[in-house]
C-alpha cells in the first residue's frame, strides 16, 4: 500500500517507523515531515492545513492510506473530508474530535454518563465565571474550552490567579471566541492510556507516563511533553479493568448512541489516587512523546491494526508488545517552551547506531549543507528499549551523551517515578 502520514513530529516519525515495518507498506511519504522521517519516507511540502492540496497529492500519487498524528486537523474534519472522496483515513471524525477539541463537549458527555472526571462547571461571559469563583476553594483548574496546543490549562492556586486565567481567555488569548471550563482540582499521579477503536469495540494498547514540564522534579512551565516511558508501572491491571469498564466503554457506546462512533486512537489522559482512575483529559490521537515509546515496544503489524480499525472489525483480542520496557527523552532548545535561538548545529548523530532498541526520532530538524541544525522548540526524542526501566534509561542516557548539541536541553530525571 502507498500510505501518507500527516504531520512533522516526532511522534509522526515514529508511526513513520512502525508502518515503515509492515509487510503492507509498498510506499511511505510525510506531510511534511521533517529531516529525520525523510531518511525513511518522501517528504512532502504541502501545508497540512490545505485539505484540497492534500486530497490533490492523494489523487495524483495513488495513496491508499492515510493517518492522520495531529489533533488540529481532525478537530476541523480532516476524516470527514477525505471519507467523502473514498480515502481510507485513519482517525476520528469531526464531531468525535470534539472529544479533544472542545472541553465543554467532553466534559458533558462524561456528566451524562457518569463517567469519573472532575466536577465542573461552564461559562460563556466573564463577569459569571468571576462571580462563580468567589464560593470556590483553592486550587481551583481553569481551562479554556478549545485547543490551545497544551497552554488553555492553568492550576489556579488563588482566587487571583484564577481571575487572572480567567481575564485572559476572555480577552482572546487562546483564540477569539473561547468561553471556559473551570474544574475540581485533582490530586494524584498522571498516567495516558491509549486503546484503538473501531466504532463498536476497541483494543487496548499500552501505557505511558509523559513528563509536561520542563525543569527537573516537575518544575517550571507546561510543555508539549520531555520524556516518556511505557508501561506506566502505576497503571496496573486493575486500574485498567476500571478504566476500560467505567470510562473507554461508556464513551464509545455513547458516540455510538450519537450517531457518530469513533474510529482511531483514543488516548485517555487519567489520574489515579488510591487505585482509582479518573478522566483529566481525552486526545483524539496518540501522544508525543508517548507515541515514540510505544511504536518501538509495538510488535504487531501496526498497518493492519489501522486497516481493520477503519474497516469497522478488530479481528484480534490483544497485540503483541515487546515485553520490556522503553524510554525516551526529548531533547529540545535551550529556551524551550520560551524564546530559543533556531538553526542551531546538532553534531554526533552519525555515531549512533540505531536498530529496534535504538531510535532518534526527529521532531523539528532541517539539513542544509551537510549539517543538521534545530528549528524548532522540541527537536529530538532519543528512545531506548531493554528489559528494565533502568537499564532502558542507561542506554537512552547513554546515547544522548554522543549528541554534540550545545544549544540544546534535555531533562536528566525521565523515568525516575517509575523507577520508584
Ligand atoms: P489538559 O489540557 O486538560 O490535559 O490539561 C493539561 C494538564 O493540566 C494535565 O495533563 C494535568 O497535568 C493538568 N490538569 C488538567 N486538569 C486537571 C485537574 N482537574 N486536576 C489536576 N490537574 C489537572
Ligand atoms: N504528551 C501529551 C500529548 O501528546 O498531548
Amino acid at each position: 500500500m502507498k500510505i501518507l502520514v500527516i504531520g512533522s513530529g516526532a511522534r509522526e516519525h515514529s508511526l513513520c517507523y512502525a508502518i515503515k515495518r509492515s509487510s503492507l507498506t509498498s510506499a511511505l511519504y510525510a506531510m511534511p515531515g521533517n529531516y529525520g522521517i525523510s531518511e525513511i519516507a518522501k517528504c512532502i511540502n504541502i501545508n497540512i492545513g490545505d485539505f484540497e492540496k492534500i486530497y490533490e497529492f492523494i489523487n495524483s500519487n495513488l495513496i491508499e492510506l492515510v493517518v492522520v498524528g495531529p489533533e488540529e486537523p481532525l478537530v476541523n474534519g480532516i476524516v470527514n473530508f477525505l471519507l467523502d472522496k473514498n480515502i481510507k483515513v485513519f482517525g476520528p471524525n469531526k464531531f468525535a474530535a470534539q472529544l479533544e477539541g472542545s472541553k465543554g463537549f467532553m466534559k458533558d458527555l462524561c456528566k451524562q454518563n457518569n463517567i469519573p472526571t472532575a466536577t465542573y462547571e461552564k461559562f460563556s461571559d466573564l463577569e459569571t465565571a468571576m462571580k462563580y469563583l468567589e464560593n470556590q476553594s483553592f486550587p481551583i483548574v481553569i481551562k479554556a474550552n478549545g485547543l490551545a496546543a497544551g497552554k488553555g490549562v492553568t492550576i489556579a492556586e488563588d482566587k487571583k490567579t484564577a481571575k487572572d486565567a480567567l481575564q485572559d481567555i476572555f480577552n482572546g488569548k487562546f483564540g477569539p471566541e473561547m468561553d471556559v471550563v473551570i474544574e475540581e482540582f485533582m490530586d494524584g499521579e498522571e498516567a495516558s492510556y491509549f486503546v484503538c477503536c473501531d466504532g463498536k469495540d476497541f483494543i487496548s494498547l499500552e501505557s505511558a507516563q509523559d513528563h509536561k514540564r520542563i525543569g527537573e522534579n516537575d518544575e517550571g512551565p507546561n510543555t508539549g511533553g520531555m520524556g516518556a516511558y511505557s508501561p506506566a508501572p502505576i497503571f496496573t491491571d486493575e486500574i485498567k479493568q476500571q478504566v476500560d469498564k467505567e470510562i473507554i466503554k461508556p464513551t464509545l457506546n455513547a458516540l455510538a448512541e450519537l450517531g457518530h462512533p469513533y474510529k482511531g486512537v483514543l488516548y485517555a489522559g487519567l489520574m489515579i489516587q488510591n487505585n482509582h482512575a479518573k478522566l483529566v483529559e481525552y486526545n483524539i490521537r496518540f501522544g508525543d512523546p508517548e507515541c515514540q515509546v510505544l511504536m518501538l515496544r509495538m510488535k504487531s503489524d501496526i498497518v493492519e491494526l489501522m486497516l481493520e480499525c477503519i474497516d469497522g472489525k478488530i479481528k484480534r483480542n490483544t497485540l503483541n508488545w515487546e515485553n520490556d520496557y522503553c524510554a525516551t527523552v526529548v531533547m529540545a532548545s535551550d529556551g524551550y517552551p520560551g524564546q530559543f535561538e533556531k538553526r542551531t548545529e546538532i553534531k554526533g548523530l552519525d555515531k549512533i547506531s540505531k536498530d529496534d532498541s535504538l531510535q532518534i526520532f526527529h521532531a523539528s530538524t532541517i539539513k542544509e549543507e551537510g549539517k543538521v541544525l534545530a528549528n524548532g522548540g522540541r527537536v529530538l526524542s532519543v528512545t531506548g528499549k531493554a528489559s528494565s526501566l533502568s537499564e532502558a534509561l542507561n542506554k537512552t542516557y547513554l546515547e544522548i551523551n554522543k549528541i554534540d548539541w550545545p544549544k540544546g536541553y534535555y531533562r536528566r530525571d525521565i523515568g525516575q517515578k517509575g523507577l520508584r
